[in-house]
């Protein structure tokens, strides 16, 4: 009986097929039959989309090449398929109103989502399982707020330690960025939610991003700037992509064949669909035929948004792929069906893929549940990064200490992000005045004081008496307490989307309050709340410990509370160089660009790969990150080689021991010197990386598996990775510039 009917649905389903084959590709209104092969969930997804694109009409297909709201696409209710809701990320849904409604229906109240912590802080984990179960957690608060689709995760590399939204992505190293975005990918999809891995090919800095032109050579492109994107496509078969807003080599990212067509969909074989980011399209025909599919925003909000003066002074552009438009340019030939076919199947295709043509997400679920919470606080609390600590001042013993001073214009208030999309409101955000409070508890006394006003942030704080009189309250609880906690750093209003960060040094005054406060009281903490480096020449010789927090969402708080009393032991890894000065940096000879363009001149020396090539100390180095206990690593080994007809594959093993009195994890780096190649390389690259848990005395070893693509670079003259056979070494360190183990291998296929 069974296999009747089995054999009458296949006859079913392969007569529908002859049958699709031959429709006029526009097939005038075919009725959406309630059992049609596309709504038949146990077919194939190109079959189920090859069914439906036959039902449609030339409009309602030209109709899907543009939103229809400022966070949604067009639906075509007539055959059910649904509007795919967007909500802003990648550092939790980002829960604000405003036109057609980010995440809320317009005019509702604001809905707080779980805010986690910056892209630059995760990185700072090393740790992609927890990555993955951030994407899970924010994809299940975007189904619970009734969106389909969450704008992220940010790749792209930081290059520029300035750039506005460094403190969004994955730090200055392709091979890290791949690991995390692919995570965080998974994570997202593994929910039916549809990421955006942006931004599309090389957004690297804020400065007149609608405008500029970025000279950058293939090979940086591909060694650099493109693998975070390659693995997004091919490891984790990502859904969407969002190209960029500025031109690479002359032409808009948003109608960059090179990018769109010739690496993304061919050379990557991306099957999904790309998205604009918003306004930034310039043209309906080289838009289209250059592989942008779909264009956001749309419908009325688009239109109010390019009346803006704002918008206009930006360069914003958009309402090129509206229907009337792409219909007009088929109608004169300059777009083919085949072309519209394809933008069509692939939105589609993710449509299914995701299983929203079946279950629409409905507003209502929980957010900021105590799981997401604590996913929040296990990144903000892995991603701090231990950068000095003379004398063992951390971790503090609080049998010993009866009151500590928490100084600074970011410890009293909670900066959880930097500015722009990213930004999540969360309900409630811990600051590192309140996470040390509450760990301190009644037996040790909290003193707190502003010591300096943010720049620009609270005229009050601004004037010559005030500034006098911050400072004052400042020595003097310093001078009263065991130790001081002094948080400094940028905020959301000089660190944001939209615009570069001005300068490298602190704003207005923080230097000086470090200063003062070091000197009322020795024991002095620094803690940095930003995003992007800053520069420490003033102070740090002086300071006897000092942490990175980085943005660390609503928990960062509690985070640096475990950090400081050793609940938590720093295992954080600079994912970034962080540089001595701005002048110090490779792209500040081209940065910002003359005339509108720029020209990304040091190639493939980007962060330690320029560093440590051309001995340029930085200030603390890539893969850098103190701990409360001490690591070892012995016994560097090749262990047996993987080979079978399509993967080549080196395995190598160390052996890690932790020889302090505490429990700890670290970060192993393994990175690659190639000696020999017929080709400029940079000293060394990261290829692997193992995150290891250790407690006191234990020791285990660490397996690092390297394929054929870890020795290859990309060669500019025959356009092809290329493996130079010979003998490469294998480095295993602590950081990029803490190499202790080598090994040489050889590498003849
Ligand atoms: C940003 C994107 C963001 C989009 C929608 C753009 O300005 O560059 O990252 O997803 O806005 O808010």
């Amino acid at each position: 009986m069974k296999s009747n009917v089995l054999r009458a649905s296949i006859a079913l389903i392969l007569l529908s097929t002859a049958l699709i084959a031959h429709l006029p590709s526009q097939a005038p209104s075919t009725p959406a039959i309630a059992d049609a092969p596309y709504k038949n969930t146990s077919l194939g997804v190109d079959q189920r989309v090859a069914d439906l694109l036959h039902r449609m009409t030339l409009e309602e297909k030209a109709t899907m090449l543009a939103g229809s709201g400022w966070m949604e696409s067009a639906p075509i209710p007539r055959l059910g398929i649904p509007a795919i809701k967007m909500a802003d990320g990648p550092l939790g849904v980002r829960s604000w109103m405003g036109s057609s409604a980010i995440t809320n229906a317009a005019n509702a109240p604001k809905i707080a989502s779980t805010s986690f912590p910056s892209g630059v802080a995760m990185a700072a984990t090393w740790n992609p399982e927890l990555v993955q179960r951030e994407g899970q957690a924010i994809a299940q608060e975007t189904k619970a707020l009734g969106r389909d689709m969450i704008l992220g995760p940010t790749v792209n590399i930081n290059r520029v330690p300035l750039w506005g939204r460094n403190f969004e992505g994955y730090g200055e190293d392709p091979y890290l960025a791949a690991r995390l975005g692919v995570a965080y990918i998974k994570g997202v999809q593994a929910e039916g939610v549809i990421p955006s891995v942006k931004h599309f090919a090389a957004n690297n800095e804020e400065f007149e991003r609608h405008r500029l032109d970025e000279k950058i050579d293939e090979r940086a492109l591909h060694e650099i700037y493109l693998p975070a994107f390659k693995a997004a496509v091919q490891e984790a078969d990502v859904w969407t992509v969002m190209s960029a807003y500025e031109k690479v080599n002359g032409k808009y990212c948003a109608e960059n064949d090179y990018l769109l067509t010739d690496i993304l969909k061919k050379e990557f074989g991306f099957k999904n669909f790309v998205v604009s980011d918003w306004a930034s399209t310039y043209s309906t025909a080289p838009t289209v035929n250059a592989g942008m599919d779909l264009e956001m925003p749309g419908g009325p909000p688009l239109h109010a948004m390019l009346k803006r003066p704002q918008s206009i002074m930006s360069g914003n552009s958009g309402g090129w792929l509206e229907a009337d438009k792409v219909l007009a340019e088929i109608k004169a030939g300059h777009i083919s069906e085949a072309t519209l076919n394809d933008n069509v199947s692939r939105i589609l295709r993710v449509i299914m893929l995701s299983g929203l043509m079946e279950h629409p997400h409905t507003p209502g679920g929980e957010v900021d549940t105590p799981e997401r919470q604590k996913i929040a606080l296990e990144g903000a609390t892995e991603g701090i990064v231990l950068l000095k600590n003379q004398n063992a001042l951390l971790p503090l013993d609080p049998a010993k200490i009866h009151t500590i001073a928490v100084i600074g214009p970011n410890a009293l208030v909670a900066r959880t992000g930097g500015g722009g999309s990213s930004l999540v409101r969360p309900d409630h955000a811990v600051s590192p005045l309140e996470g040390i409070t509450k760990r301190a508890g009644s037996a040790i006394k909290v003193t707190s004081a502003l010591g300096v006003g943010m720049e620009g942030e609270d005229p009050a704080h601004d004037t010559a008496e005030a500034r006098a009189s911050d400072l004052k309250q400042a020595t003097d609880i310093a001078s009263k307490a065991d130790v001081a906690v002094v948080v400094v750093g940028r905020y959301n209003k000089n660190e944001s989307e939209g615009f570069d960060v001005k300068t490298l040094d602190l704003p207005a005054g923080q230097d000086e309050l470090i200063q003062t406060v070091e000197k009322a009281n020795p024991r002095t903490i620094v803690v940095l709340n930003t995003g992007d480096p800053v520069t420490m020449s003033k102070w740090l010789d002086t300071t006897p410990a000092l942490l990175d927090m980085w943005y660390g969402g609503q928990e960062g708080g509690n985070a640096l509370a475990a950090i400081l009393f050793g609940d938590a032991n720093p295992s954080g890894k600079l994912p970034v160089s962080l540089p001595k000065k701005f002048e110090d940096s490779p792209a500040a000879k081209t940065y910002p660009g003359k005339d509108l363009r720029t020209e990304y001149s040091e190639g493939i020396y980007v962060g330690y790969r320029y560093y440590d090539s051309k001995n340029v100390e930085p200030q603390f180095p890539f893969g850098f990150g103190l701990s409360y206990t001490n690591f070892e690593y012995s016994n560097l080994k090749a262990g047996p080689m993987a080979a079978s007809a399509s993967i080549l594959a080196w395995s190598f093993t160390v052996d890690v021991k932790n020889t302090g009195k505490h429990p700890g994890a670290d970060v192993v780096q393994l990175y690659i010197h190639d000696g020999h190649s017929k080709i400029d390389r940079p000293i060394h690259e990261l290829k692997s990386f193992n995150r290891v848990e250790l407690k006191p005395g234990e020791s285990k070893t660490v397996d690092f598996m390297l394929d054929r693509s870890a020795f290859e670079y990309w060669n500019p003259s025959t356009k092809q990775w290329t493996l130079d056979p010979g003998t490469f070494e294998i480095q295993i360190g602590a950081s990029s510039r803490d190499i202790r183990l080598k090994a040489p291998v050889q590498i003849t296929r």
